[in-house]
């Protein structure tokens, strides 16, 4: 059976991609912090699909955790590499401490490019396998460094999946709305400034972007109302989209 590799498996897009991937058969390596949470996820795929799950309890900002999980994809074969561990902040760039800020640069940009590395090498050895980076429709806004890092995101794997097309390695951004998940308590957003319409399902993103993968997208932007949405952003004059980022995730304009 074929293996996939899911960073953030316990909670929200994450445990939909476990489900996703473990309900098309795959055998799953799932990695996060919380080693009880991981071994409990690891347990209901296992009886839900019946299929094999190793845990790596690993906190991806820490240079040698990481270095464990890189070192799984030479010790043998990963077909599927989902970079989907993230988190957001509720404060400005200026207002967080350098510390937060380059932790989440960490998490969102170097533990990306560092194990899409690690995972395409043999893959292209391979000739076949696929990457997906969890990227957001904020990286077509300008809204901090989360928007950046995700633009970031969204840029390097499209970039990547252009140069891999022809060596059989699927490489994809998916960039989704708002999506109920756990993500917003973690930063102790109030949820209800968002309109009910903007909030998407995990497992309907989910099945969303599988189908874009499978279709040989690069970019995936599942709903109708995001893919307006991301299409306007690029034509919304700069002016109008700097004075939206003058509000914050609270709702409330940014001193
Ligand atoms: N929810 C949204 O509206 C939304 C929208 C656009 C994009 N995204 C992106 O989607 C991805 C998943 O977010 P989500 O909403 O599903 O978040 P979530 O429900 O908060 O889940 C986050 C997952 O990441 C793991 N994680 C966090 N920090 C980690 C670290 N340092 N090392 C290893 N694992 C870590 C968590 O487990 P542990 O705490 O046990 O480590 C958890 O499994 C993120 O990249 C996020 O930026 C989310």
């Amino acid at each position: 059976m074929a293996t996939a590799l899911i960073t953030g498996p316990t909670a929200g897009i994450g445990r939909a991609f476990a489900d996703k991937l473990a309900i098309e058969g795959y055998d799953l390596v799932l990695v996060a912090r919380d080693e009880a949470r991981l071994k409990e996820v690891a347990a209901e795929l296992t009886a839900l699909h019946g299929v094999a799950c190793e845990v790596i309890a690993a906190d991806l900002t820490e240079p040698g955790q990481l270095a464990v999980v890189e070192e799984r994809f030479r010790t043998g074969p990963i077909e599927v590499l989902v970079n989907n561990a993230g988190f957001g902040q509720k404060k400005p760039f200026w207002a967080n401490t350098i510390e937060v800020e380059e932790k989440q640069f960490d998490l969102l940009v170097r533990v990306v490019l560092r194990l899409t590395h690690a995972a395409v090498l043999p893959m292209i050895e391979r000739g076949s396998g696929a990457v997906v980076n969890v990227s957001s429709v904020a990286g077509f806004l300008q809204r901090g460094s989360y928007s950046a890092h995700k633009s970031w995101v969204t840029n390097f794997s499209a970039g990547l999946a252009i140069e891999l097309h022809s060596r059989g390695v699927a490489v994809m951004a998916l960039c989704p709305g708002f999506v109920h998940t756990e993500f917003h308590e973690r930063m102790e957003m109030d949820k209800t400034i968002i309109p009910s319409f903007m909030w998407l399902d995990a497992v309907d993103l989910v099945d969303a972007a599988w189908a874009d993968l499978m279709a040989g997208k690069s970019i995936s932007i599942p709903s109708r109302r995001y893919k307006l949405i991301s299409a306007a952003a690029r034509y919304i004059p700069r002016t109008l989209i700097a004075r939206l980022s003058t509000i914050g995730l609270d709702g409330r304009r940014r001193a």
